[in-house]
């Protein structure tokens, strides 16, 4: 398996993401992204929201510094929030996202949650609105691909009526119990690369029976199975860690393959549990 795949643009996007949801403020967040791009890492998913770009941002030039890694071996995305949406807005959060991250550009740029139907009644055009601002920054080159996080089908054919560049990406909430064919479909209908946010359920998977007697059977942890099922799907998963031994083990999920009964398996296996939220019942 190749640790890089090619987006319908041409950009090459490493396959295993490092995840920052939920990495605190402060150093350890710092720290955990050191880890990981000395581990070998070369991308780093953010998001303004998660309040700790700053400290990504450290990490980063740290290491570009430091280890003399080009740039452009970098994979780096952020998000912009849904207060933000907006043509205006979004170029103002970009702009703070870029200071804080202490970069000169960004590969990718996500617009986080789609305003909803169930929240705004001019829903298709404040979404349209805010990837006009994204497609400025990719006119700009300040930018290298745009894409979507949380575009279930009916935000992302919106979209696609109103786009002149075609989103990459779209980030969804994936992991054993939640596969969301639909989603996954249209994406791959659409040439829309699918990154897996809480490939771990959030740590929830890591209790489950199921994985852990498939885990037993490689070797492997669950938290292996998880990615490397993830990546058996084509998705890119993006496991968060703050835990230096976990961020190496994550990575460690190209020296064994899933059988094609045990990807069955882990498909076959029932919801159990996951973050909850869905674009259209969310309160953000
Ligand atoms: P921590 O950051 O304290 O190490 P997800 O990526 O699905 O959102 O899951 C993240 C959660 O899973 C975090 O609580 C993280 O804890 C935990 N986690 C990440 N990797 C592992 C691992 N290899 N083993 C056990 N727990 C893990």
């Amino acid at each position: 398996m190749n640790k890089s795949i090619t987006l319908a643009n041409g950009r090459t996007i490493p396959v295993v993401g490092f995840g920052t949801w939920q990495a605190p403020q402060g150093e350890t967040t710092t720290l955990a992204v050191c880890t990981a791009l000395e581990t070998g890492y070369r991308h780093v998913d953010a998001a303004a929201v998660y309040a700790n770009e700053r400290y990504v941002g450290d990490a980063l030039r740290s290491f570009l510094n430091e280890s003399g890694t080009p740039r452009e071996e970098l994979f780096v995305t952020s998000k912009v929030w849904n207060t933000e949406r907006g043509y205006d807005t979004t170029l103002a959060a970009f702009e703070r996202t870029l200071k804080d991250l202490q970069l000169e550009y960004l590969d990718l740029y996500l617009i986080h949650w789609p305003a909803s139907p169930s929240r705004f009644a001019d829903w298709e055009t404040v979404n349209a609105e805010t990837w006009r601002a994204l497609e400025h920054l990719h006119e700009q080159g300040l930018v290298k691909s745009i894409g979507l996080s949380n575009f279930y089908v009916q935000h992302l054919e919106a979209l696609l009526r109103h786009a002149r560049v075609l989103p990459t990406v779209n980030q969804i909430e994936l992991h054993p119990g939640q596969l969301q064919p639909e989603v996954v479909a249209c994406c791959r209908e659409h040439q829309i690369a699918v990154e897996a946010w809480s490939p771990l359920g959030t740590g929830r998977m890591l209790q489950n029976q199921t994985l852990a007697e498939v885990a037993a059977r490689y070797g492997k942890s669950t938290a292996q199975v998880c990615i490397r099922w993830s990546l058996q799907h084509g998705f890119i998963p993006l496991p968060k860690s703050v835990t230096p031994e976990r961020i190496r083990e994550n990575i460690e999920v190209f020296d064994f393959e899933l059988s094609a009964e045990d990807m069955a398996l882990i498909d076959s296996m029932p919801y159990c549990g996951g973050s909850g939220l869905h674009p259209d019942e969310v309160d953000f």
